[in-house]
């Protein structure tokens, strides 16, 4: 019998879906991202270690894949993928889910080790503003793990490593798949 962080286990769509559950998989879950993420994911979560805090989780995906030893938070402006990645929780981790904007963090100065933060660059309106939250929350030294994709704002803003780069972080591993289009980036808050 599998258990429940089997992938035979794991149900690919939890009870509730629902059209803005769909909408939002589909440009971040189903098969088709298996091709194109390949095991980014993994690639993401699995670098995470002690408190970590994901940032915009949508409805779940990457909840399974974080190491069991991660104390984990994770936020979304939206209740309704929140409560999708409530019953994804329910078969796979621990995990206190908030409904705040990754614009206006609520959490101490500090707080975390890792922040991670996947496929989300592009629907924030103030990019800006969520990277200096996210410094602010990680204490020196802490990681951001980034997955990002190409888009429009790429050309106008810069790449991903570059705004990480601006928002004061020190990118220093960097992964490209399908020519760029997808990156995975490690980068560290200084001291
Ligand atoms: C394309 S989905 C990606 C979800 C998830 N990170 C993944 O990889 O499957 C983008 C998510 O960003 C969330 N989002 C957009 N703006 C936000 C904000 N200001 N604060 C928090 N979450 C936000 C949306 O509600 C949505 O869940």
């Amino acid at each position: 019998m599998p258990g429940p962080r089997s992938g035979r286990h794991w149900p690919g769509r939890p009870r509730s879906a629902t059209g803005k559950h769909r909408r939002c998989d589909v440009r971040a879950g189903l098969p088709p991202e298996r091709l194109i993420l390949r095991n980014s994911r993994q690639w993401i979560c699995s670098r995470a270690t002690g408190r970590a805090l994901e940032v915009a989780v949508g409805t779940g995906l990457n909840l399974r894949h974080y190491p069991d030893d991660v104390a984990l938070t994770a936020l979304d402006l939206d209740q309704e993928l929140l409560s999708i990645a409530r019953e994804r929780a329910e078969v796979s981790r621990q995990v206190s889910l908030v409904r705040a904007d990754a614009a206006h963090l609520p959490f101490p100065t500090g707080s975390f080790d890792t922040v991670v933060c996947t496929l989300a660059m592009c629907e924030f309106r103030d990019r800006g503003a969520v990277l200096a939250e996210m410094n602010r929350v990680l204490r020196p030294q802490g990681r951001l793990l980034l997955l990002d994709h190409a888009q429009w704002r790429w050309i106008l803003h810069g790449r991903p490593a570059t705004l990480l780069f601006d928002a004061g972080f020190v990118p220093y591993r960097q992964e490209r798949l399908w020519f760029g289009l997808i990156q995975r980036l490690e980068a560290r808050r200084p001291t």
